[in-house]
């Protein structure tokens, strides 16, 4: 039996970091190379191997693929909602000719698996707000929702036409405390503990009653394992899965960190990422994850507040 050797591309992000960790329990640390364009984050060093990569360069990329004896890709490489919005060229390229390279790369060299994830940020204003279901009306008004929607569907059609098997989850904002969020509409969720901790006020760019659907970052690591364990005949999405866990607003999760921090207060002023955040569903329908391959998640808004609290406060 061939044993999996995984490329993680974009490792030193929010998502990379701990996302190679925990595939490093799963195959153990030499067989998942870490790789990205910015220096090895502080908690991959010394857990496995790590090589400088820059997705765009496909040569660069085939060589290590081979070098390495990569069977398994992960592409976590991207440029986000807020950052996209202020250089869409460069979002849409490196959206787009990322992927593109690992998915002709995975087809050269038949590798297993790729996973590739989407977001939330497919849907747009004339998606349904509350409980998006999984088959909609999806007219993204971001560049990044632009490049994922188009991603999702260059993934479906190098799976029907090349056989790639590619998984996709459509992440909700993620929330973490090991690792910096990179550039997200979102970011507030995880902003707002640090100051809450550290100064006690926040002043949030999105309004009281913005409610968005949120994830906490051990639910999304067990999706994305969960989903990528799956059998194959049970994945019947190859567009990208909604994956959901909880929808809350700024006021909300301000009102759940004061059961910890009584004397933390929040202002408001929204800025251009309100716009981005309005044109967003509310809440995700993700019965079809739940069906195919028993999604389930372990956290709420209470949940994920404590375990954020408790974390940061040891940091
Ligand atoms: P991030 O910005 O924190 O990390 C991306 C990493 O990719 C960075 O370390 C960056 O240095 C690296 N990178 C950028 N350009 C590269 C290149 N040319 N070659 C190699 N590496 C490069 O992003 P993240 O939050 O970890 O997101 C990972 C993926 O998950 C992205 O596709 C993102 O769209 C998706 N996603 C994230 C969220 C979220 O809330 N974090 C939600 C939905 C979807
Ligand atoms: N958290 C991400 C963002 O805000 C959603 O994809 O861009």
């Amino acid at each position: 039996m061939v044993k999996d050797k995984i490329l993680v591309i974009g490792a030193s992000g929010q998502i990379g970091v701990e996302l190679t960790l925990a595939l490093r329990k799963v195959y153990g640390n030499a067989n998942v190379v870490a790789s990205d364009l910015r220096e090895e984050n502080d908690l991959l060093k010394g857990t496995g191997p790590y090589v400088s990569l820059d997705v765009m360069n496909k040569e660069m990329l085939h060589v290590q693929v081979i070098r390495q004896n990569i069977t398994q890709i992960y592409l976590l490489a991207a440029i986000l909602s807020a950052t996209g919005e202020k250089n869409p060229n460069l979002a849409w390229n490196l959206n787009m000719q990322g992927l593109l390279n690992v998915l002709d790369i995975a087809r050269e060299e038949q590798i297993h698996k790729v996973y590739w994830p989407s977001s939330i940020a497919v849907f747009g204003p004339t998606s349904p707000k509350i409980n998006c279901p999984q088959q909609t009306i999806i007219e993204p008004i971001t560049v990044y929702g632009i490049s994922k929607y188009a991603g999702e569907f260059w993934c479906n059609y190098y799976h029907q036409r090349y056989g790639v098997d590619v998984r996709s989850l459509r992440y909700p904002g993620l929330i973490s405390y090991k690792s910096a969020p990179g550039g997200g509409t979102t970011d507030y969720a995880i902003e707002i503990f640090h100051a809450a901790l550290e100064e006690q006020k926040y002043t949030c760019f999105l309004k009281e009653d913005t409610y968005l659907p949120m994830m906490y970052m051990p639910d999304a690591i067990k999706a994305t394992l969960s989903l990528m364990e799956a059998p194959q005949d049970q994945i019947t999405v190859r567009t990208s899965y909604n994956v959901a866990a909880m929808s809350f607003s700024p006021k909300e999760i301000t009102t759940a960190i004061q059961q910890f921090i009584p004397d933390f207060t929040i202002a408001y002023q929204p800025d251009y990422r309100q716009t981005i955040a309005d044109s967003w569903p509310q809440s995700i329908d993700d019965t079809t994850a739940k069906k195919d391959w028993n999604w389930q998640p372990d956290f709420n808004l209470q949940l994920m507040t404590a375990d954020m609290i408790a974390n940061l406060q040891h940091v």
